[in-house]
């Protein structure tokens, strides 16, 4: 259920959970990707008379209130992006929060400290979300970005009130369903990242899911070495070399085209504009380290985004942060961003590295979707179901 099933809002306490952990320097916020999203759902509630009680993590700060962990600065950011002005509560239940959730009038916003401050919330322990319920006649979850946590503003408040997706957990799951789960096909997934080990249960889902998967980044490294060749100094997790295959094989099971690097860039050191040379993934000097791949390879995956009709990415295919090893990745997006300009390709994307490496390469705003979601993107790829938007389902 969403908004649009919620009825008047008028005069209705909605407690709203927002997930803006952003990242911050110094007591200021220095990328409002999730405050921005998140702002027109704020506007809509409000505009309709709505009295909005923000719920909101920052950190990990272990169950204990953390001056370093506070919400605050956020107030500021968040007012200038709304053009209204937002009120603070120190505490996100008892009398603090109480007394500024009574004080709200019809179209007032309020950010209630971080709830991590107490440990009922990780632990999603039924007398913590209580004392949040108190707070509110609905609950709206915009938080898909922390759905794949069974906390108690996550899940337990979605069994105490009556309970929505908002329009970012709507534009989310409407994003993630045309990605993998009715998606158009032929489907592309470029999976990418330093290491097979983050990234098993991924590759394995995802072999039985797309048509065509594309490995990169350090983890191509492992599968080089596991169908015996020579990596040189290059990251690779040699013990995986087993789980390797198998996944290989799954996908060959499944139908799945694996598509591996050809070629590569293989630099002296790990830093950028190391000295480096592009050589076939079969000539590997033993002193090179793979930093990227090479222009045959990106030919190749250039050519089957073009077979594709969905595309899913999670993961640089190469060391992006270090010119000029961030070519593969670079060319890889903006071709995905020229077919999705063309409208021929749906494209999907998400985790923190994918999202700098795509504004790297200038094309966040081009493709189809680029969620907010880290952990919660990579855990739906993984096929795991995600305890906060299963809690809106039961209802
Ligand atoms: C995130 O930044 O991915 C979410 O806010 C979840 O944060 P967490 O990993 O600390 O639960």
């Amino acid at each position: 259920r969403t908004l649009d099933d919620a009825g008047a809002l008028r005069g209705k306490r909605v407690l709203l959970r927002v997930d803006v952990n952003v990242p911050m320097e110094n007591g200021r916020v220095t990328d409002a990707t999730r405050i921005e999203r998140v702002v027109p759902t704020i506007r809509e509630i409000a505009d309709q008379g709505g009295r909005v009680v923000l719920l909101a993590h920052f950190g990990r700060p272990k169950g204990k209130p953390d001056p370093k962990d506070s919400l605050k600065p956020v107030v500021e950011t968040l007012s200038r992006h709304l053009g209204r002005p937002v009120a603070f509560a120190a505490d996100c239940v008892g009398a603090a929060a109480g007394a500024a959730v009574a004080a709200l009038k019809d179209g007032d916003v309020l950010l209630l400290e971080n709830t991590r401050y107490h440990a009922g919330e990780e632990t999603n322990d039924p007398a913590f979300a209580e004392a949040l319920a108190r707070n509110g006649d609905l609950y709206v979850n915009e938080a898909f970005s922390a759905a794949h946590r069974a906390h108690a503003s996550t899940e337990g408040l979605a069994h105490l009130l009556p309970a929505y997706a908002g329009r970012l957990m709507q534009a989310e799951l409407d994003a993630l369903t045309k990605g993998l789960e009715a998606p158009r096909r032929p489907v592309i997934a470029l999976v990418g990242g330093a290491k097979v080990s983050s990234k098993i249960d991924l590759l394995q889902n995802l072999v039985a899911k797309v048509d065509m998967l594309v490995i990169g980044g350090g983890m191509a490294n492992t599968f080089l070495h596991a169908q015996g060749k020579g990596v040189g100094t290059s990251l690779c997790e040699k013990d995986l070399a087993d789980t390797a295959i198998r996944i290989l094989e799954a996908a060959k099971a499944a139908s799945c085209r694996i598509i591996l690097p050809v070629d590569a860039v293989v630099a002296s050191a790990f830093a950028a504009h190391a000295p480096h040379e592009t050589v076939s993934v079969d000539a590997v000097p033993e002193a090179g380290m793979i930093l990227d791949a090479g222009p045959r390879s990106v030919a190749e995956i250039e050519a089957a985004i073009d077979a594709a009709a969905t595309l899913v990415w999670n993961g640089p295919l190469g060391a992006f942060e270090l010119a000029p090893f961030d070519a593969a990745t670079v060319a890889a997006a903006r071709h995905a961003a020229e077919r999705t300009a063309a409208g021929r390709l749906v494209s999907v994307a998400g985790g923190g590295d994918t999202v700098a490496a795509l504004n790297h390469a200038g094309v966040g705003e081009t493709f189809s979707y680029v969620s907010t979601a880290g952990g919660a993107f990579l855990e739906w790829l993984e096929g795991k179901a995600l305890p906060g938007v299963e809690a809106l389902r039961a209802k």
